[in-house]
């Protein structure tokens, strides 16, 4: 994760200065939001996958936390974006926005002054390269994901993402790579950064954005489904739906798009990524690195 510079509030600092006060509300409450982005590498140079959406989401997220006057509008952030990527020289990286405050520590937002900083790095598939070709293997937690009168779902607030870490260690500890979250009624929401498709008879499903954090990555495999066109529902989703599903698969910015080999110690499927998951994926593939019709519309070039 490291770079030689991360923008600070409009500069560009050397990476060990890039520091936070100990006193900062936002670590001690975590009254933070982030965003997580990835620039790919085209024929074309480097470019970022649906950037203006995920600053949109970004400033759509502080203003859901109730931070007030918030100083940079998504064309501010945008340039800050692509001065740090040429800043750091990198063709291909993963880029973390993130909105903290300021002032006392206290529990009232209105004494703190937000900031942002923006981080870039090298990084690979999250899940990794293996997990691509083979699917993960995933539990049903024991955790419920968060509820949207406490946790503010559509937020990529810091604090809620508690919920996520405590999912996705007992996930490792237990020796599961991921883990599919139940909102409180006991439907499937997400998971721990990744929202979640399941393929049945041809028909691909996915819940409602209720409960789930409004993915990219989710939109733009609706749109590619279409442009295939292979059916997509919104349904509301049972963990024994997904046992005796034709295919599961779970995207992200972080993991990209991942099939799934066996969830609660059942396979599903053929125990492996399936052919819808491989076509959306190879779709997807395709897009980010600058190849048909919607990467005009998704990229937006560095240089
Ligand atoms: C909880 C959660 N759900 C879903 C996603 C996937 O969203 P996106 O595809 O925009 O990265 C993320 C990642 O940002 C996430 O943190």
């Amino acid at each position: 994760m490291k770079s030689d510079l991360i923008w600070m509030d409009g500069e560009l600092k050397p990476y060990e200065q890039a520091t936070v006060h100990f006193l900062s509300p936002s670590l001690h409450y975590g009254v933070a939001v982030f965003e997580g982005i990835r620039c790919y590498q085209t024929p074309r140079g480097p470019a970022v996958f649906r950037l203006r959406e995920h600053l949109q989401r970004f400033v759509e997220s502080i203003h859901i936390l109730g931070i007030q006057d918030f100083p940079y509008s998504v064309e501010m952030l945008r340039q800050a974006v692509f001065d740090t990527i040429k800043a750091n020289h990198f063709n291909e990286c993963y880029i973390r926005p993130l909105m903290y405050l300021k002032g006392p520590l206290g529990l009232n937002l209105d004494n703190s002054r937000p900031c942002v900083g923006i981080a870039a790095w090298e990084w690979g598939p999250y899940l990794g390269e293996e997990a691509k070709r083979t699917g993960v293997n995933m539990m049903v937690s024991s955790f419920t994901r968060l509820h949207p009168n406490i946790n503010m779902t559509k937020s990529k607030v810091a604090g809620n993402y508690v919920n996520s870490l405590l999912v996705k260690t007992l996930a490792l500890r237990s020796g599961y790579e991921e883990a599919v979250i139940l909102n409180a009624n006991g439907f499937v929401a997400e998971c721990t950064g990744e929202n979640l498709f399941m393929v049945r008879r041809g028909v691909i499903y996915t819940p409602p954005l209720s409960t789930v954090l409004e993915g990219i990555t989710r939109d733009s495999i609706l749109a590619l489904a279409a442009d295939l066109g292979l059916p997509t529902r919104e349904a509301m989703i049972t963990r024994d739906q997904l046992y005796i599903a034709d295919e599961v698969f779970i995207s992200g910015t972080a993991a990209e798009i991942v099939g799934v080999r066996a969830i609660d110690t059942r396979k599903i499927g053929e125990g492996k990524p399936g052919p819808i998951t491989c076509a959306l994926s190879e779709a997807f593939t395709a897009v980010i690195h600058g190849e048909g019709s919607r990467s005009t519309e998704w990229l937006d070039f560095v240089h």
